[in-house]
């Protein structure tokens, strides 16, 4: 049943806000304007705001390199004319980012790495965990995958001589919802699993907002003797994750999302320890991949570093990972837990107001249990707006900052380390007034 404060309008919001222990946090990032007016900032799921800290988080990187140059690469003792064992430098700064990141997808710090984008990641992954054979040679993916995972897998199996219209197997969402259709991908696995070398999933769907379940899936795509890896773009950062025990073979993400990490940021990696341990597995590989003893010995042969961390290749952009550590660092101080909790109720209290202020003329795509959705709610207006485009600028207009996608399909994240209750009241307000005009 929806707490008492959710019926009770502004005052209500406001109420809520006042018992929210977390709310401290909303200071600590910069919120965007439109003149003097705050907006109602609900597209986390695309852009996270940026963390106060980020300024001085890159200003310290900067700076070290004025002072410093090269050898900011190493710790903070003066020089003596012999490289020294790298601590608070540049050489091994992405290691920062193990246990943070472990923290958030329940993985064991060296399953996780801070590399490169999400869609470089993929590709990484792919030439390690799709390996056709003539018998089992097809990916199953979903049929509404964001492209760039379309995109990527069909290059993949382009590049494996394959052909999509022959080798790519699609589930798409149940008839009549946008939730996907479990029942047709166990047949699926059932009719073509000895065929199917790789299952690619979404943690946390991009466009309905849809909380897969990891460990299900992955036991299923087990079951038929395939690897399986997930985008975890919309997940980390805003659904709890238990990566080590649910065990995929893979996994990658962004950080620009819940993450906060600034547009473009370095993504990230899970490889499982059992899958890292695997010798037979080939991937592409590059320097900083390789063992940190012996990197800047020049070697002729590769030798991995253990875990995740092997499949690095370049040395690491310092400045856009800076963000990063200034991000996590909030996660550390408030807690998954705790954000988590909020994040339900905030959720919870906007799929209550959508539903209650505008009835009939939303429909939440999203599925209605909190367990099974992070912090996003898709809809659909009923009637369809004539000019989706010209329908979301009128509601940023009126202070509310979301994400249309064509042909109609808003999407709202009230995103706990930052979103007020009072700005989820303010954006179903004005979603109703521009409605109404
Ligand atoms: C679900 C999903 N997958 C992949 C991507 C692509 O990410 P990148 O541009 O970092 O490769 C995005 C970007 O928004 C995304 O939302």
């Amino acid at each position: 049943m929806a707490p008492r404060e959710f019926d009770r309008g502004a005052a209500g919001a406001s109420a809520l806000d006042g018992a929210d222990e977390l709310a401290p946090f909303r200071t600590r990032f910069a919120l965007p304007k439109d003149g003097k007016r705050t907006l109602s900032y609900l597209a986390g799921h695309s852009l996270g705001l940026m963390p106060r800290s980020a300024l001085d988080a890159v200003a310290a990187e900067l700076a070290r390199w004025a002072a410093h140059g090269v050898e900011g690469h190493f710790d903070d003792e003066p020089h003596r004319g012999k490289r020294k064992r790298p601590s608070a430098g540049w050489l091994d700064y992405h290691e920062r980012f193990a246990a943070p990141l472990a923290a958030l997808t329940g993985a064991r710090p060296d399953e996780v790495v801070a590399m490169n984008t999400l869609t470089v990641n993929l590709h990484l992954m792919l030439v390690s965990f799709f390996r056709p054979t003539p018998q089992r040679y097809k990916i199953l993916i979903e049929r509404d995958a964001f492209p760039s995972d379309r995109y990527a897998v069909q290059s993949q199996l382009r590049f494996h001589g394959l052909d999509p219209r022959d080798a790519l197997l699609e589930v798409g969402p149940r008839l009549g919802s946008f939730e996907l259709d479990r029942e047709r991908l166990d047949a699926l696995l059932a009719s073509e699993g000895e065929r199917i070398a790789l299952v690619l999933l979404p943690g946390v769907q991009y466009l309905s907002g849809e909380r897969l379940d990891i460990a299900g899936l992955t036991a299923a795509a087990r079951r038929h003797g395939c690897a399986i890896g997930f985008d975890l773009a919309h997940a980390i950062g805003n659904v709890p994750l238990a990566l080590h025990r649910d065990a995929p073979d893979f996994a990658v993400w962004c950080s620009y999302k819940y993450l906060n990490a600034g547009p473009g940021a370095v993504g990230g990696c899970f490889v499982h320890r059992d899958a890292a341990a695997r010798a037979d597995l080939p991937r592409f590989a590059g320097w900083w991949g390789h063992d940190v003893e012996r990197r800047f010995l020049m070697e002729t042969e590769f030798a991995p570093l253990r875990g995740a961390a092997g499949w690095q290749l370049s040395n690491p952009p310092i400045l856009s990972l800076a963000p990063l550590a200034a991000s996590l660092a909030l996660f550390k101080e408030a807690g998954l837990a705790r954000l988590r909790r909020k994040s339900e109720k905030l959720t919870g209290y906007l799929a209550h107001l959508l539903a209650t202020e505008l009835g009939e003329r939303a429909r939440l795509l999203t599925p209605a249990d909190p367990k099974r959705r992070g912090a996003q709610i898709a809809l659909q207006l009923a009637p369809a707006p004539r000019h989706g485009a010209r329908f979301a600028e009128r509601l940023r207009a009126a202070g509310v900052v979301a994400d249309w996608r064509e042909p109609n399909v808003l999407r709202l994240a009230p995103v706990p380390l930052y979103n007020r209750f009072r700005d989820v009241y303010d954006a179903v307000r004005a979603l109703k007034r521009t409605l109404d005009a």
